[in-house]
């Protein structure tokens, strides 16, 4: 059993690698700064048009996010996105963090096939709305 286990786990692995990189599948199974925070500074939900949804939690010390997490609903790709997401904008100064972009995310992740390309714009509209409750707390 445990052998057709493996078996069935490597031949999903083998579809996933002609479409992604392995820097994708590797964060979709190992996902960076995953799950909420009790105690933050910041946080947002943004919903996506494909319905789901990123959250991206934030803590701030004298304007540098100090930490950064987050959660979906989504896709395999939402998630490797996420994870992406909040390695790209852990110990950046706020507005550095708010300048990255969906190309930044696929750049880094060694791109999506063009119809989850979107999912990476979900990633970067969740932090920058994750930023933008800072404002109360700054
Ligand atoms: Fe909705 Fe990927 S986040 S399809």
């Amino acid at each position: 059993m445990e052998n057709e286990f493996d078996e069935l786990q490597e031949s999903i692995l083998e579809d996933a690698r002609r479409l992604y990189s392995e820097t994708t599948i590797e964060h979709f199974m190992n996902p960076r700064n995953l799950g909420p925070m009790d105690a933050y500074d910041g946080f947002a939900e943004f919903h996506g048009p494909c319905g789901d949804t990123i959250g991206i939690w934030l803590n701030v010390d004298g304007g540098i996010l100090t930490d950064v997490r987050f959660t979906t609903d989504g896709c395999g790709t939402s998630i490797a996105s996420g994870s992406m997401v909040t390695e790209l904008a852990k110990g950046k100064d706020i507005d550095s963090a708010n300048d990255i972009t969906q190309d930044d995310i696929l750049t880094a992740l060694g791109g999506f096939p063009r119809e989850k390309e979107h999912c990476a714009l979900l990633a970067v509209m969740s932090l920058r709305k994750a930023i933008k409750s800072l404002k109360d707390v700054l």
